[in-house]
């Protein structure tokens, strides 16, 4: 049974797809603590459930999400951020979460609410989102990750321009210059574009999927060397699971696999 929050919604559309809403729409999905809390509840009770493959997080068509709660911020002192790690857990779902999570960014994607869209594996927007770092403008920097990941994304020069004017960007620049997978013309064709996607994966063989995203994701923390050694061992690892005698086999006789993740 689905457990019931305040500030997102979860449901699964499709077989196999877990799909989180962010649903605080008086603040445009500002990205308080509580919120947060709720998001990675959601997002470990999905990677937990067997039934579910790959996972959609979205917002709303007006905000994905216009940044961390700038109420709950202005008070904050220095001791207390640091004393109780503040922001610090935004980002443990990218590596405690195994399965996939596609970021479905429509209308304001703003600070936090684009590092968050960055901290998932594939990014899909509308062209006309609207994605920006501007901490700068409220005398403040990124600091879930925005000017690591979007420099790793879109470069440094770039990411310099945006960071230290705060100037927004939109969901087409976002994926010419790399940070989105695809741009759709409307919100009805962001999340059909997002389930299909999802649904396309959660196809596939569940290990063979979690060591993709794993192998993908080390490509960001690693030196090529060491990531293509690493990607070479999962590899082999992957000869020691049933699916992929199940997938070589299938495609010898001609076969559709039947996956049975192990
Ligand atoms: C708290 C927010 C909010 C935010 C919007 N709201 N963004 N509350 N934190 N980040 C609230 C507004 O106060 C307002 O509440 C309601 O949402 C609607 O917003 P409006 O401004 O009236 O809407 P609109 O005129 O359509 O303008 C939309 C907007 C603007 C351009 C997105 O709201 C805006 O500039 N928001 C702040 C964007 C931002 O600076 N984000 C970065 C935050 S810093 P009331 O009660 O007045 O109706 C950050 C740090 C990250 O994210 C580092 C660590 C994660």
């Amino acid at each position: 049974p689905a457990k019931s929050y305040e500030f997102i919604e979860t449901a699964e559309p499709r077989p196999g797809v877990g799909q989180i809403t962010l649903n605080r729409p008086k603040a445009l999905n500002a990205l308080s603590t509580p919120l947060i809390t709720e998001l990675n509840q959601a997002l470990a009770a999905y990677d937990a459930a067997p039934e579910i493959r790959a996972i959609v997080l979205t917002g709303s068509q007006k905000a994905f999400a216009a940044g961390a709660d700038i109420k709950e911020m202005a008070p904050l002192t220095f001791s207390k951020a640091y004393t109780t790690s503040f922001i610090e857990s935004w980002s443990a779902f990218t590596t405690s979460v195994k399965k996939p999570i596609i970021a479905a960014v429509s209308g304001h994607a703003l600070g936090g609410g684009c590092e968050l869209a960055l901290m998932c594996d594939i990014l899909y927007c509308t062209e006309n989102a609207n994605f920006g770092q501007p901490e700068i403008k409220l005398g403040t920097i990124p600091g879930a990750g925005g000017s690591q990941r979007l420099t790793r994304a879109i470069g440094k020069s770039r990411a310099m321009e945006l960071i230290l004017t705060g100037k927004n960007f939109s969901g087409k620049e976002a994926v010419e210059w790399g940070v989105a997978a695809r741009a759709f013309g409307s919100w009805e064709e962001l999340i059909e574009g997002s389930l299909k996607t999802a649904e396309a994966i959660a196809a596939h063989s569940k290990v063979a999927v979690m060591a993709a995203k794993e192998v993908v994701n080390k490509s960001q923390d690693l030196p090529l060397r060491d990531g293509v050694e690493y990607e070479r061992r999962v590899f082999h690892s992957l000869f020691g699971s049933e699916d992929q005698k199940i997938g070589m086999k299938a495609f010898a006789e001609k076969k559709k696999a039947e996956w049975t993740d192990k």
